[in-house]
């Protein structure tokens, strides 16, 4: 089964509190999603190999360390997946970006694809795929069935709020696929939003309500 990891960091707490409000605006929202991600990218990547290396201070000559192993990939899953980018990028520049675009039928609640666009290497990459929203499961769920589809075997997938079925979802369909997430919620009402959870994220994103 894999690992959930849920943030108790009181800063990361702080920030979600001020994201779920409903006064807060799209600028902000966009500042706190970032901000949130970057802080998560922390700990999702702890486990990253490093390797020594022999380095020159100033001073004399010293072991240092570098990230060893695979390269990286975000994919972002459209829309509101896009938000988290930018924040995981300020701890792994050297990341390249794939995309799923994926919206949630509003009446069958399943994820619809309608977009991809990946990085030619992503098999051989570390892949963190990213969405603030984790609700019934079905969109983060379709997606990582995506990736293994073009052979990729090493994935995590990093939600800002999550509610209890999407975890379940996905941890049946992925058991390999640690899970990290800002903020652990009740539950999903009866149109598959997440209580309390924020509301429409990519509605709030881009001010499109
Ligand atoms: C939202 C959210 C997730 C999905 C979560 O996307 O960003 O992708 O719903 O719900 P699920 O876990 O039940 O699949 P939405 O379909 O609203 O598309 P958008 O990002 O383009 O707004
Ligand atoms: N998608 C969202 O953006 N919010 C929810 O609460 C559920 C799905």
């Amino acid at each position: 089964m894999s690992k959930v990891t849920v943030f108790e960091h009181p800063l990361i707490k702080h920030k979600l509190t001020i994201l779920r409000k409903i006064e807060t605006g799209s600028k902000d929202f966009r500042e706190l999603v970032n901000e949130i991600s970057t802080m998560m990218a922390f700990e999702v990547t702890r486990d990253l190999p490093v390797r020594e290396i022999e380095i020159e201070t100033p001073i004399e000559k010293t072991t240092g360390y570098e990230i060893a192993g695979k390269k990286q990939a975000l994919v972002p899953i459209l829309r509101a997946g896009l938000g988290m980018v930018d924040g995981i990028l300020e701890v792994l520049p050297a990341a390249k970006v794939g995309h799923i675009g994926l919206y949630r039928d509003p009446e069958t609640l399943k994820p619809v694809e309608y977009y991809c666009k990946l990085p030619v290497d992503i098999s051989e990459r570390e892949i963190y795929v990213l969405d603030p929203m984790l609700a019934t499961g079905g969109s983060s769920s379709a997606a990582i069935t995506f990736l293994k589809e073009k052979g990729c075997k090493s994935i995590k997938l990093v939600n800002i709020i999550a509610a209890p079925e999407g975890i379940e979802l996905v941890q049946r369909n992925h058991p390999d696929v640690d899970i990290f997430v800002a903020g652990l919620d009740k539950k999903l009402n009866e149109h598959g939003y997440i209580m309390p959870g924020l509301g429409d994220a990519g509605d709030r994103l881009f001010g499109t309500k």
